[in-house]
């Protein structure tokens, strides 16, 4: 009979236990339940799962694209060479030293000796094997040939064996071939003429056409009178 009402009793505790145990279980089960349909809600109205492109970019730069939408517009080679100095040049050969010498009589490496480069012939410098582009070319160093080699030398020279990307700055590709030039300039600087500057010699000029022509009218309208007068 004790043993009976023991028994009973730890049946009774057993299952009192395993009823908590399941109330426990099924309110994680609740809880996982309702975050995932949180998750699954959410996706559905944030798409934070899948990146999208806004329909208009929030910024826009002032200035460096042109009307067309095409392209930023980049300063000309002659423009760029007034900006930069031979100092600047040195710095950005830093790029270059592993492949060339540049100094009088400097040996060739990996790439020609580059001395006195600047209105040399292209592919010309004796004792180094050029790839057959480069020896193909043709021409001279001028300040837009080097500017669009420097830029992307494989684009340039078809097959070149010059692996180097390329400078993408254009002040860079300036600074490197006034560098180039020397401190003699063998090459002449192209000749840039500031935008602005031009702009108000044409309205000085258009002023004192307008001025004449005022002037004109002026003395017309004078002798008219006087005609007028005199009949
Ligand atoms: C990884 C090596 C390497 C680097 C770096 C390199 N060059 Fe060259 N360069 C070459 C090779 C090789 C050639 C010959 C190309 C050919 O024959 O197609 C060459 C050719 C040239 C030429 C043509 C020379 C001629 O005789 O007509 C110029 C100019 C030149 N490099 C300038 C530069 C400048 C400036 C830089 C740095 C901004 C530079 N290179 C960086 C390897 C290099």
């Amino acid at each position: 009979m004790t043993d009976q009402t023991h028994t009973d009793a730890s049946t009774e505790g057993q299952q009192a236990g395993g009823d908590l145990f399941n109330t426990a279980a099924g309110w994680v089960l609740f809880a996982a339940g309702l975050g995932l349909g949180f998750a699954i809600l959410s996706d559905k109205y944030f798409h934070g799962s899948t990146p999208e492109r806004p329909e208009e970019l929030g910024y826009v730069i002032e200035g460096v694209e042109d009307e067309s939408g095409g392209a930023a517009v980049e300063m000309t080679m002659a423009e760029a060479l007034t900006l930069v100095t031979i100092e600047q040049g040195e710095k950005v050969y830093a790029k270059c030293a592993s492949c060339h010498t540049i100094a009088p009589g400097g040996a060739n490496g990996v790439g020609p000796n580059l001395h006195n480069i600047m209105g040399a012939s292209v592919g010309a410098r004796s004792g180094f094997a050029y790839s057959s582009g480069m020896s193909a070319k043709g021409g001279q160093w001028g300040w837009e040939e080097m500017n669009a080699w420097l830029k992307r030398p494989s684009a340039y020279v078809e097959g070149t064996k010059m692996s180097f990307a390329g400078l993408s700055k254009i002040e860079d590709r300036a600074a490197v071939a006034l560098f180039m030039n020397g401190p003699d300039g063998a090459l002449q600087l192209p000749e840039f003429t500031p935008p602005a500057a031009e702009t108000s010699e044409e309205a000085a000029d258009e002023a004192a056409v307008e001025q004449a022509e005022a002037n004109q009218n002026d003395a017309e309208a004078t002798s008219q009178a006087t005609a007028e007068a005199e009949a």
